[in-house]
Formats: C-alpha cells, structure tokens, sequence
C-alpha cells in the first residue's frame, strides 16, 4: 500500500532506556495488550541479548500476543542475532531488527572499524538474519550524521542481503526537518533496488524536533514511524505515536497517508504507561495533557459554545477522552467490576478479577464515585505489582508542628514472610515512615525522586506517589497508590524496595 504508514511502536525498548521507565513482565504484557488495541504494526519488546530479563520479555510478548508483529533488537553480531531469533521465533510474524553505526564519528570512536569493515558486518549480519526470518529490518544508527553515499553504499548492501524494512535513525535529534527529509529522499532516490524495501525514521527528541522529523519523513516518502507512548525514550525520548498519528489523521488534506491507528486508544494507551512507570503525562502535552481540550479564556469559551471548530481541530472523543458510560461503586457485582475492567482493554483471570473486586468494594467505602483513572490505579497497585520480597502490613503516621515533638511513624511489615516491626522519627512524616522502613528492611538507599499526584480531583481522591531510590549503580522506582497519601507513600517505597531487590538480582544474572 504506497500511501500507507506502518507504526512501529518502541515503547518497551528505547522508552524503557528512558530513565526511571523499567517496567517488570507483567506490566510490558499489559501494555503490549493494549498496543495491539491501539492498532500498533510492530512493536518492539525489548533488546533479547542485553539482560535474561529483556529476553523473557521478549519471549513471552511473542509467544503470547497474537495480531501484530513483534521484533526484537540486536547489534550485527552472530550471538546477539541467534538470541534475539530464540526470543522472537515463537512470534506469529516475528522481526529481527539489526543495527550498526554508519557515521563517521560513531566508526570512527565508538565501533573502531573502519568503513569497508562497517559493509562487510553489515552484508553478514543481514543474511545471519535472513536465515532465520525474511522479516529483517536493518537500521543504520546515526544516520542523520552519516555520509549520503556511504549510507546509500550502506543501505544497498542491507536490501541486497535480505533486508526489507531499512530504517533511518536521527540517533541524536540533531536533524532539522527540511534536511532530514532531503536525507531520507535522497537514499531513496540513489540506492539501487530501494523499492525492495519499506524505509522507515526513528527520530530523537533532543531539539524537541522528533515529530516533525519524522512527518517531513513521512512527506517524502518513509512509510514506517518508529515512535513510543507519550513520547518516552533515551534522554529527550523519541517522537511520540499520539503525535505522529493524529497529524496523519487530523491533516489527512495535506498528508494523504492512512494508518492503522484505532485514535480512540490514544489516551487510554498513554494514560496506561504513565501508570505503569509512575511518570504524569504534563498538563500541556499534546493529545492527551489534562489541558488538550481545556478552554480557560473568555473568548475562546465563547466561540466554542457558538461552534466547537472554532477551537478544536480534533474532538476530545477522537482520542478516546472519554469515561466509559459504566459506574463502578460500592454496589457494584462482581460481573460489572469484571466488564468494567474489559471495557477498559484488562484481560483478567478469576483470581485476579475477586482481587479487584474485593479493592473496588474497599475503595468505594472511602471514595463515593469511582473514575476510570482510579480503577486503572487499582489495577497497577493490585495485580502488576512486582512479586513482594517485602510486604507492607500496617502504617501509623503521626504529624506534629510542636517544638521538640518530631513526627513518628509505626510501621509493620514482612520480610521474607517474617513479621517485622519497628517506629522512628523524622524531619517530616514521609521522612519519619521512610526511616522506619529502610531500618527495618536493614539497608541505606538514596531518594533520586518523590512526586505525589491526585488521580483525579477531590479531597477523597487517590494519591498516586511515585518513589525512585538508588543504590550503588541500580536505579529503581516504585508506585503506590491509596486516598491515604502516607499509606501511598510507604506503600511505593516499598515497592521501589522490591525492584531494586529485583534488579540488583537481574544485574547478579546479567551475561
Ligand atoms: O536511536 C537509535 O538509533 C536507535 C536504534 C537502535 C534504532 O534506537
Ligand atoms: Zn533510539
């Protein structure tokens, strides 16, 4: 189809290179799930060769989720291309998608190869691929910096090979779309047999230009946008799918482009992410902030009562900003809560279905009316939440402004099915619950972040807190979320706690 865009969706391998972005098996599943609702071509699970975690990951998404493709990435060696073919073979379309840097300042100090090595890795990593799979796409890293005739050296050898999807990385978001477009027209145009392959761009962030690099792309006839879920990935991130596709949709006139993107998937999808890696998506983010479709002047208010056009090129439905039309609360069955969590794209078993069940009916005790965003919450706090090394049982915080009188937090809890207890003090109650619990788990890490979010308004909403701790060269973040914002933070340091644990044992694995 010539006038057809592939998406190819990143999110759980360069976005979860974003930092503090890990995500365990459970959560990459769910949110693997969902993309295949959103329409997603590809997605890429993971990078198979870079940890036993990632190749788990990236085995258990291929072998269980049906309705798209799923690739793997792996650098131009022979063991990284056969591990990555292991993870992804059980796939129903499965990809290998290989890489290698073709600028001269990545061959030059990063690879010390020089460009005739660079061609010759570049012909024997394809065809390694091409004898597992046709499905091979090769990406020539820094392409946006690299020699034109040299790329389109580069490129040739790729498709004669084997290769049938090449794609373009501006690696560092140093390209501007003008140029970056010339570029990829240009490869185009004078590689022998480029008609034998789909190009695709995977653009950067770092200039805040990854968008529309990838649409002057897209304009010049690239058909594949390699993007992630509100835009998350290595340092700035990557061009965000929200973005990319609804300026397909919404300016069709002027691109001409279709996509298989279900644009009422959007905010779900990306609303989902931000949950599992505990990041808010910003007010102002495009398509799916808070304040998208929010008119606060007088005049714009005024003109949209008159006709909603005025202000809106998209409405609010098209990207999914809707709660669905079924009211969970304290007299809801166990069917209801089972549909409602359906509707919403969870694909449960019975025990987790009486798991939530049980959370709904004790929310709805303290919250009267129950939004999506807080049984989304439930869902992240109760059913993906690592397996517990340490278990939180009960928390008791005490406040206090009086001179001489800290604040104290009791706290009990388990560690490796033992009862633990202990009470402390501290500068404030976070600090004082925080103490209590790293002495009772025995170990010092360092706070890197602490932010606290209301999932939706009202005093008796749920607090969502985000907890990310580092010890020595482990980074991990926690969530947790209850109407208690004490009992949410205790209950995301703990979470923090145990995928640090996690990590930390990954990292002991690690070949
Ligand atoms: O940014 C980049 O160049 C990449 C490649 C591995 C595609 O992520
Ligand atoms: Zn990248």
């Amino acid at each position: 189809m010539r006038n057809h865009v592939y998406f190819f969706d990143t999110t759980l391998r360069d976005g979860e290179q974003s930092p503090g972005a890990t995500m365990n098996l459970q959560e990459k599943l769910a949110l693997a799930g969902q993309m295949e609702k959103l329409g997603v071509d590809v997605i890429e699970a993971g990078f198979p060769a870079s940890s036993p975690g990632d190749f788990e990951a990236v085995n258990t998404i291929a072998a269980r989720i049906r309705g798209l493709q799923v690739a793997g990435l792996a650098r131009c060696l022979a063991e990284d291309i056969d591990r990555c073919w292991e993870a992804v073979k059980v796939g129903e379309n499965p990809r290998i998608h290989i890489f290698l840097a073709t600028s001269p300042l990545h061959m030059k100090h990063k690879l010390r190869k020089n460009p005739e090595d660079v061609i010759k890795m570049v012909e024997d990593g394809v065809k390694r691929c091409v004898s597992h799979t046709g499905n091979v796409e090769f990406s020539a890293e820094d392409a946006s910096r690299s020699e034109r005739d040299f790329l389109c050296r580069v490129v040739e050898t790729a498709i004669r090979a084997g290769a049938r999807v090449i794609n373009l990385p501006d690696t560092v978001g140093y390209a501007q779309p003008e140029e970056f477009a010339a570029l990829v027209r240009y490869v185009i145009e004078n590689t022998l047999q480029s008609d034998k392959a789909i190009f695709s761009v995977h653009c950067h962030n770092d200039l805040g230009l990854g968008v529309a690099n990838t649409l002057a792309a897209l304009r010049v006839g690239a058909r594949q946008a390699e993007v992630t879920l509100n835009g998350i990935g290595e340092r700035a991130g990557n061009a965000s799918l929200e973005e990319v596709s609804m300026a397909l949709s919404v300016r069709r006139d002027y691109y001409g482009l279709t996509h298989n993107i279900v644009t009422e998937q959007l905010y779900p999808s990306c609303r989902m992410l931000s949950m599992t890696i505990g990041r808010p998506i910003p007010g102002h983010k495009a398509i799916v902030g808070e304040n998208a479709f929010a008119h606060e002047s007088g005049v714009h208010q005024d003109g949209m009562l008159k006709n909603r056009e005025t202000y809106e090129i998209m409405t609010p439905q098209s990207v999914g900003r809707t709660e669905s039309r079924l009211v969970i609360g304290k007299h809801s069955g166990r069917n209801a809560v089972r549909s409602k969590f359906e509707s919403m794209g969870f694909k449960l078993d019975e025990t987790e279905v009486n798991v939530l069940f049980e959370a709904v009916k004790k929310l709805a005790e303290r919250k009267k009316t129950l939004h999506d965003d807080d049984l989304m919450a439930l869902v992240h706090e109760e059913i993906y939440r690592m397996p517990d090394r340490y278990r939180l049982r009960h928390v008791s915080v005490q406040s206090s402004d009086a001179e001489g009188v800290p604040p104290t937090a009791a706290v009990i809890m388990d560690v490796d099915g033992q009862e633990k207890r202990g009470a402390g003090f501290g500068a404030g109650p976070v600090d004082a619950l925080f103490n209590v619990i790293a002495g009772i788990v025995g170990r010092e890490t360092e706070l890197e972040q602490y932010s606290i979010n209301a999932v939706t308004g009202g005093t008796d909403a749920l607090g969502e807190v985000t907890v990310r701790l580092n010890a020595g060269d482990c980074t991990a973040t926690g969530r947790g979320a209850h109407p208690d914002i004490l009992v949410a933070s205790a209950r995301a340091y703990v979470n923090a706690l145990n995928s640090l644990v996690k990590l930390e044992a990954e990292k002991r694995k690690k070949f």
